[in-house]
């Protein structure tokens, strides 16, 4: 079968990166998971004291950027100027500190380039917010993965219980935050493509999810 190029979009916590990696593992394709870069992006920016709205700031920061993907037993790594952050990007201000730089046009018109870059092999699945809207209008399919604020707020708490001390309330609060940042803003916001599948996985498992857009995939 030809090798397509598949975005799946949709807010914080509905399950877009395990249904990304786990649709890419059984179509033996990429995965790439864009949210990770507006991370890096406010890491840096944290460590350099850049603030969210300083746009020369972000800038000079964007074009300094030096930034690896490598394989280890672990999975796959995001290496920063050769220093390993993918643990380090997780965490709960750097989730609202990318949702704010994701805001500002120079972040994005930066990382429009080098998504593309990416993009330009086909078989690979694009994980983000606007993958089939701006990044890749003309992505084979397009999904829109959603579930219910609550239901987001619990699995992302599951998720970080062993790793952060922030009770459900904050999470909650924090999802409900970036909702409003993410969709609100002028630049790209969040929002289904017109040709995407909506798929709703507020009552549905992984498999059941990945099972759906399999068979749409392969329609
Ligand atoms: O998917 P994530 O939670 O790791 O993304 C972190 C933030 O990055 C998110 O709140 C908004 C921004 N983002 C974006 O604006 N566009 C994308 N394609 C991916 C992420």
């Amino acid at each position: 079968m030809k090798r397509l190029l598949i975005t799946i979009d949709g807010p914080a916590g509905a399950g877009k990166t395990t249904v990304s990696r786990e649709l890419a593992d059984r179509l033996n394709y990429k995965y790439i998971d864009t949210g990770a870069l507006y991370r890096v992006v406010a890491f840096e920016a944290r460590a350099a004291g850049v603030s969210k709205d300083d746009d020369t700031g972000l800038e000079n920061l964007c074009s300094a950027l030096n930034l690896n993907f490598v394989k280890d037993e672990r999975g796959l790594r995001l290496l920063s100027n050769n220093s390993d952050i993918t643990d380090q990007i997780r965490a709960p201000e750097i989730s609202m500190m990318a949702s704010a730089v994701s805001a500002r046009p120079v972040v994005r018109k930066y990382l429009l380039d080098l998504q593309r870059n990416m993009g330009r092999e086909k078989g690979v699945v694009f994980e983000g917010r606007d993958m089939g809207t701006v990044v890749f209008p003309d992505a084979d399919k397009k999904f829109y993965l959603d579930a219910s604020q609550k239901v987001r707020a619990i699995r992302r708490y599951r998720e970080l219980e062993s790793k952060t001390s922030q009770t459900l309330e904050e999470v909650e609060r924090e999802i409900r935050l970036r909702d409003e940042n993410d969709g609100k803003r002028e630049v790209a916001p969040m929002k289904p493509a017109d040709d995407a599948l909506i798929v709703d996985s507020t009552d549905l498992s992984i498999n059941d999810v990945v099972e759906m857009m399999l068979a749409y995939i392969l329609k």
